[in-house]
């Protein structure tokens, strides 16, 4: 017998291009990209944050999805939900309009408001699937912001038979974030008269942690790799979660993210000016002096290119380059390219870096897709050095585009990239455990060595190239697992 499409409201902060700030952004578009063209009737709702570029976006009227309001708390909020089809796909997206709450500079805020807004993204997703006589199968909620969503569905909106068969799935992103407010919310929360409903601790510590309360709720935990699963489990990665997951355990499934292979592929990427493959990999090797012409790096010698693109984050293991870099640059030959943005004292490193050696570094502060590309295609060696990377994209990217990843077996970074070994030729990059600098500097000298050893090179560019980390075999994970839930619940 066929099996059915399924139903599938999914609930985010960020979905490339539109509204980007890490990873969230890519999984939550290329997932929803791909259940979409699998059949699957998936209705996306993300925020219209003032920062989207709204140019290439249709809009379609919708009046059913206009002038509605929540009450949160004491706020009276009016909204309307538009809709437009995202670029370059068939997947039509919803927009929470709600300027009060979203006319920002920013993704995200420090304001004293910042609940509310995920607050209001939460019940304006279920309420959007009122409206429209939506009755999902499944509710796929991300990361903090949404978090709420299983409670508020077990709870607030129990009355509505049309959440009767709905199953949560909240997916894990990063541990870190967690949207731990004051308790002073709980009004707005909507849970002054049920305080016994949430994790009684926080309560006592005057805190709500939205987060933790999706971990109590949804139906299915997913995270986003087999080895962060496992890791959230103790106390080093669980950042205070460990004890309730455990309790959880049953209901936690690892998937590794997948890389979105119409935009990430060195072939025919619109934002590289040579193309290659594997077959024909000429094109990568004048991806790298356009690169390095373009960032004044001195090119000669067939000096090695390292790449970072990065969130400049303690959660990055910057330190770790911090401490090794400077003294290594002195000893041995290679060029560094960095993109990225984030804490002041990492910003301000590697700007010192770049003054001290203007034609072997050179930091581009800021977002940028387009070089983020260029040095994906460009670069031989990729730097990724985590002290903890639930999932980690550009690892992944590095593979297709040949460039050789380093970094240290943790989370998603331990799942794609395997040691390669010498002897056997087999394994795809550089892998190192501890989270020390004397590791990252045997990865560093390891990978330059290797480097000048052309054939073996050649061999690990190519197993790097030949792994398959696409939608097609990630997303299937994802509908088996919301098929396994259904079935479960019958
Ligand atoms: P995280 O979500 O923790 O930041 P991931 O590796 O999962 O890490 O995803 C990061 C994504 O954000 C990748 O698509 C990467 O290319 C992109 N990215 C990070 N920093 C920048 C930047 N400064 N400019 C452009 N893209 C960036
Ligand atoms: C988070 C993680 C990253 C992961 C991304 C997408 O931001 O830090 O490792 O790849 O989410 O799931």
């Amino acid at each position: 017998m066929p099996k059915k499409f399924l139903k599938i409201c999914l609930a985010s902060s960020e979905l490339a291009p539109l509204a980007k700030t890490g990873g969230l952004a890519d999984v939550c578009a290329a997932l929803s990209v791909y259940l979409d063209k699998k059949g699957h009737d998936v209705r996306v709702l993300i925020p219209l944050y003032s920062s989207i570029d709204t140019t290439a976006l249709e809009f379609a009227p919708n009046r059913a999805l206009k002038n509605l309001t929540i009450e949160i708390g004491n706020h009276n909020l009016r909204y309307s939900i538009e809709s437009a089809v995202l670029p370059a796909t068939s997947l039509k997206i919803y927009f929470l309009n709600c300027p009060e709450l979203y006319d920002r500079p920013g993704i995200y805020t420090s304001g004293p408001d910042e609940h509310l807004r995920f607050i209001m993204l939460s019940r304006a997703a279920i309420e959007m699937c009122q409206q429209m006589g939506f009755a999902p199968d499944i509710f796929h909620c991300h990361d903090w912001h949404t978090a709420l969503v299983p409670l508020y569905l077990q709870n607030h909106y129990a009355w509505d038979r049309l959440f009767e068969k709905t199953k949560s799935v909240l997916t894990i992103h990063n541990i870190a974030y967690q949207g731990i407010f004051d308790s002073r919310i709980l009004h707005d929360m909507g849970m002054r008269s049920l305080p016994q409903k949430l994790y009684q601790e926080d309560l006592a510590l005057n805190h709500v942690n939205f987060l933790k309360t999706g971990v109590l709720y949804a139906d299915l935990l997913t995270t986003v790799s087999p080895t962060y699963a496992r890791e959230i489990l103790e106390p080093t990665y669980g950042m205070g979660l460990q004890d309730l997951l455990r309790q959880r355990q049953q209901s936690l499934v690892g998937i590794l993210n997948g890389v979105d292979t119409d935009e990430w592929n060195p072939r025919d990427d619109a934002l590289i000016p040579f193309h290659y493959d594997a077959r024909a990999i000429s094109g990568k090797k004048k991806n790298k002096q356009a690169l390095m012409a373009e960032l004044e790096l001195d090119s000669r010698n067939d000096v090695p290119l390292i790449g970072i693109v990065s969130r400049l984050t303690a959660q990055k293991g910057i330190e770790l380059i911090q401490a090794v870099v400077p003294r290594l640059i002195q000893q041995r030959r290679f060029a560094l390219a960095v993109l990225g943005s984030g804490e002041p004292r990492y910003e301000q490193f590697f700007s010192t870096l770049q003054h001290r050696h203007r034609d072997r570094v050179c930091y581009y502060r800021g977002f940028s897709n387009k070089l983020a590309h260029m040095i994906e295609a460009g670069s031989d060696i990729f730097l990724m050095p985590s002290r903890f990377e639930p999932c980690g994209l550009n690892q992944m990217y590095s593979l297709r585009y040949g460039t050789v990843p380093v970094v240290r077996r943790t989370g998603g970074l331990a799942d794609s990239v395997q040691l390669f070994d010498p002897e056997s030729g087999k394994g795809t990059g550089i892998v190192f455990d501890d989270f020390d600098n004397n590791a990252l500097e045997w990865g560093l000298n390891t990978v330059l060595d290797l480097y000048r050893d052309k054939k073996r090179w050649r061999r690990l560019l190519r197993n790097g190239m030949a792994m398959d980390y696409s939608w097609n075999r990630q997303g299937q994970l994802y509908v088996n697992l919301f098929r396994q839930i259904l079935d479960e619940g019958r």
